[in-house]
């Protein structure tokens, strides 16, 4: 019981942050397709680092979060300074008492290097885990895949963060946006010295969020809402149903176990989620691209919709809400990006096309975070962070 109310208070907490942007931002622009934005400049390029998957788990984070470590108090400390506005430091207490106990409970590899992250930084284990779950609940993005004339995919997506974790009504940013800004990096995950696979992460998560097998496949997921969602399914673990897999763990495990896109697709398929998502899968063959939308608690429930399924030959995209639905009036990203990829065309489906796609606004917003770019069939991964500057939408 004391597990549940403290769980409730942190998610009143952290929700309970200004709907003010709205009130008080500017009438965003209609957005005009970008032309010309890449390539952006160097400065936003992201740093990369190896992740060797031969350490044990404890270890492998260890040089990443070390030289990192100042990104990251500087987050928890814009999360601390939020939940203070309401709970003068009293919720911070209970996160590093309770929050351990999950820790403990989370399957091998995660618990151990989660552990490791937080003897690395002298963060406490609880806040390390909390910003671990916090992606599984607050992440709203884009993620598009294209195929050229010549069947050659190209897979992209903003990753937006932080929506209601405070506005900051001088300089109209999100706090715990900017604070993710810092912490982006490009991994390169070897075995045995040799890539197995290279993802886009903020520093300390040990899920995956966007990421690519050379030659194979490229994924990225993105938050799907639902009152029957996450929440509940993080209070259902909470209470000893472990029979679910989190979500940014079902990715890890895709991208260090799946030999194929379609032992990837099976994959996420049919695994029982502890919250519902979009994944977003790419393979290295005309036509290998689709989005899986799935539900919590269920391992039969997954919706599969192809890029031939979509009707638009060569595209495919997923915003934060069902395809066969209209995405709500407040938060259409999906209509604005339609019309910029038709404005494109296929014979400018490219690495360049999607960039200038991905800086247009809406899907460019105060949200965005950074912009990841894949061409698997030649091992390529870009990242660029994203600033959005007024007059721009909020989210
Ligand atoms: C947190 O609040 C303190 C005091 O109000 C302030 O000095 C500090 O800059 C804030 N930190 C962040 C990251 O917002
Ligand atoms: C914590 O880190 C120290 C080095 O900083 C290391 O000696 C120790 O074994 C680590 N403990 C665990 C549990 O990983
Ligand atoms: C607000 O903007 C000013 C000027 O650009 C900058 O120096 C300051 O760090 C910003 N504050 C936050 C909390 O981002
Ligand atoms: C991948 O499979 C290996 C062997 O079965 C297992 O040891 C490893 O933990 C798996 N990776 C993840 C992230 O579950
Ligand atoms: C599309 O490609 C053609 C050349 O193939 C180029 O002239 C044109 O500017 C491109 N359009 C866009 C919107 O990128
Ligand atoms: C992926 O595509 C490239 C280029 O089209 C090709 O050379 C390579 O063999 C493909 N890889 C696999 C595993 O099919």
């Amino acid at each position: 019981m004391e597990k549940i109310l403290f769980l409730a208070v942190i998610i009143i907490a952290l929700t309970s942050f200004s709907f003010m942007p709205i009130v008080e931002s500017q009438l965003p622009p209609t957005g005009k397709c970008k032309n010309g934005a890449y390539p952006p400049e160097s400065s936003r390029k992201v740093p990369k680092y190896v992740i060797n998957l031969d350490l044990p788990p404890e270890q492998r984070w260890t040089k990443l979060v070390t030289e990192n470590k100042q990104g990251l108090y500087n987050l928890l400390a814009a999360i601390r300074n939020l939940t203070n506005v309401i709970f003068h430091g009293k919720l911070f207490i209970l996160i590093d008492k309770y929050m351990p106990l999950i820790v403990n409970t989370l399957p091998y590899p995660f618990g151990e290097e989660i552990a490791g992250i937080a003897n690395a930084t002298g963060i406490p284990m609880g806040e390390v885990a909390l910003f671990n779950l916090f992606y599984e609940i607050f992440t709203v993005c884009t993620s598009v895949i294209v195929e050229d004339t010549s069947g050659v995919l190209y897979h992209a997506r903003n990753l937006d963060f932080g929506l209601f974790l405070g506005w900051d009504f001088m300089n109209h940013t999100w706090l715990v946006t900017e604070a993710l800004r810092p912490i982006v990096v490009e991994l390169d995950y070897q075995r045995q010295g040799k890539t197995l696979f290279r993802g886009v992460n903020f520093v300390g998560y040990v899920g995956i969020l966007t990421a690519m097998k050379p030659n194979l496949f490229s994924l990225t997921m993105d938050e799907r809402f639902n009152l029957n969602g996450g929440f509940i399914g993080i209070i259902e673990w909470l209470l000893g149903d472990h029979s679910t897999t989190w979500m940014g763990f079902l990715t890890r495990q895709v991208m260090e176990n799946a030999t194929s896109y379609t032992v990837a697709q099976k994959m996420l398929a049919t695994t029982k989620l502890l919250a519902p998502a979009y994944f977003i899968l790419g393979g290295n063959k005309s036509g290998e691209a689709c989005v899986i939308t799935r539900d919590r608690g269920s391992n039969t429930d997954a919706d599969i919709w192809t890029m031939a399924d979509s009707g638009n030959e060569w595209f495919i995209l997923e915003t934060n809400y069902d395809h066969w639905k209209k995405p709500p009036f407040f938060d259409d990203r999906r209509t604005p990006a339609i019309k910029c990829l038709n404005q494109m065309g296929q014979k400018n489906a490219s690495v360049s096309g999607l960039f200038n796609l991905l800086s247009t606004q809406p899907n460019l917003n105060k949200l965005t975070t950074y912009t990841a770019l894949m061409q698997v069939n030649i091992n390529k991964m870009e990242t660029y962070l994203q600033y959005c500057s007024d007059p721009c939408w909020p989210w």
